[in-house]
């Protein structure tokens, strides 16, 4: 049994999946050192294909930098109020790696940036997920190498509101048992990357079964 079976319930991780909001508007205050640790530790802890980890966190708090970077967090006509608000951006890199590992990368980065989410959220600290952003004019902010690049960012303080949950779709509408339409569990299916054509076929001959 994991050690953190002692730590956590079902009911309590549930409780803070549900309750973590994106949140718009910030404290000033710092956020203390031991705090952005944790946050960061919980980026550093998530799977990754071939746990390859192909992330870099920029942690931004300078108050130059964290301008010139909200300067570029803009979506059309709006800029992020938040972007320039929050003391902490924490920027969302990907590391490029061969073709196969380029396909993984948002996958990897964004499954990094939901754990320092929940983490921050268990902390009773405030995030959102920035996605409207520029992500080569921020790169140049950043003086990002040519192989790394911007995914996305995330906001993080102390919120300074409490904002009621967004809707969610019902689970009725989402989920679906074998075959899409199909409402009714039924037994397990089958899911990966599908190659098609003549190495589609060549490929699933060739499968062993394997736990890397
Ligand atoms: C990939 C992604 C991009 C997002 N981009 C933005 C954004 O640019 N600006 C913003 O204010 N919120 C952004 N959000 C936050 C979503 O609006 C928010 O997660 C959604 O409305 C659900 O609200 P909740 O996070 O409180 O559950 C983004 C979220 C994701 C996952």
């Amino acid at each position: 049994m994991s050690d953190y079976q002692d730590l956590v319930t079902p009911e309590g991780v549930l409780a803070l999946l549900k309750g973590r909001r994106s949140i718009r508007r910030y404290k000033p205050d710092p956020v203390p050192e031991a705090l952005l640790r944790q946050v960061l530790e919980a980026g550093q802890w998530a799977p990754s294909a071939s746990n390859r980890q192909p992330w870099h966190f920029i942690v931004v708090r300078d108050p130059a930098v964290r301008k010139a970077v909200s300067e570029h967090a803009a979506f059309f006509f709006l800029k992020w109020a938040h972007v320039n608000e929050a003391p902490v951006l924490i920027v969302l890199c990907g590391e490029a790696g061969g073709r196969i590992y380029q396909r993984f990368l948002h996958e990897d980065v964004g499954l990094a940036g939901s754990q320092m989410m929940l983490q921050a959220a268990a902390l009773g600290l405030g995030t959102c997920w920035i996605g409207g952003l520029d992500p080569l004019a921020i790169g140049a902010v950043l003086k990002l190498p040519s192989a790394i690049e911007v995914v996305g960012l995330l906001t993080l303080g102390f919120p300074d509101e409490d904002p009621p949950p967004p809707s969610r779709k019902p689970l009725s509408q989402v989920v679906h048992y074998d075959v899409y339409g199909n409402q009714e569990p039924r037994s397990k299916g089958e899911a990966g990357i599908v190659v098609t054509g003549p190495l589609g076929v060549l490929l699933r001959k060739l499968r062993i079964r394997w736990r890397g």
